[in-house]
């Protein structure tokens, strides 16, 4: 009974991950979970398995063995297409922004395409109010209303971030796992996209693999460190910086 209780808790859960190449085991009977309203991140040294890991549970490489559970459902046999479409947000390490589209265009562009209705897409966007109101919400919570008419490619690199936060948040999925979000912005564009996650967390959770250890330490409800393609920790911020297995982990950097 408890244990149900539990369970219903997670809205990602996944057992005894694994994947190999040769005889490199890349990850290695990984447990990790995500809760409802949390933002769980993954840190871990260069070549640890943190993306490969994301791209286990995104679909795109496929795992030798374990299995995920999204909400309860099974998903393990299911392709990376239709991950995406029960809800598994896709990273954005590959921009789907279209750069000659305005910022609004775009975020119209991948809403239509949750809905599989890209066809009417120059047809009746004029028409289309409520696809034109949802849209300026999600401008509007991402911080880039002002700048909704502009065209993408010449939006700032910070706001060309937040827009592909946009399109993510169009898709309306059920959990979002980003690759190191953070990568490339400065100081500034990093605290916009901390705002930007502690606000997008209370709808949907997120798996957050970051480098960025400032950034990690003010989001992360809680941590886990990968090493050798295995968690080797899991716990709140408080606990990870004081774990002497994962001080020994980042021999020679503060964390
Ligand atoms: N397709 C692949 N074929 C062979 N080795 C791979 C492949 N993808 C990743 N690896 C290796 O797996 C290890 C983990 O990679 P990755 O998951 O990208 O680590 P991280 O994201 O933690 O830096 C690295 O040593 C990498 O070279
Ligand atoms: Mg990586």
């Amino acid at each position: 009974m408890i244990r149900k209780k539990i369970m219903k808790n997670k809205i990602l859960n996944i057992k005894n991950l694994s994947k190999s190449y040769g005889a490199f085991k890349v990850t290695d009977q990984i447990a990790i979970d995500l809760n409802f309203n949390e933002i769980h991140a993954l840190i871990g040294p260069n070549g640890a398995g943190k993306s490969t890991l994301i791209k286990q549970i995104v679909g795109s490489v496929k795992q030798d063995r374990g299995s995920i559970l999204l909400d309860q459902e099974d998903i393990t046999d299911l392709s990376d297409v239709e991950r995406a479409k029960i809800g598994i947000s896709r990273t954005f390490q590959v921009s789907s922004i279209i750069p000659s589209f305005s910022a609004i265009e775009n975020i119209i562009l991948s809403l239509l395409n949750k809905s599989n209705k890209t066809f009417q897409l120059f047809k009746n966007i004029k028409d289309n109010n409520e696809l034109e109101l949802k849209a300026k919400n999600i401008l509007r919570e991402i911080e880039l209303i002002e700048n909704s008419g502009m065209v993408a490619s010449e939006l700032s690199h910070g706001d060309r971030r937040k827009l592909e936060v946009g399109l993510a948040l169009a898709m309306n999925p059920k959990v979002f796992l980003f690759d190191e979000p953070m990568a490339g912005l400065d100081e500034s564009g990093t605290q916009m996209m901390i705002n930007l996650f502690k606000k997008i967390k209370l709808n949907t959770p997120i798996l957050l693999i970051e480098h960025d250890m400032e950034a990690v330490f003010a989001l992360a409800d809680r941590v886990s460190v990968i090493n050798y393609g295995k968690i080797v920790a899991t716990g709140t911020v408080d606990q990870i910086r004081s774990n002497e297995l994962v001080k020994d982990v980042y021999l020679g950097y503060e964390i």
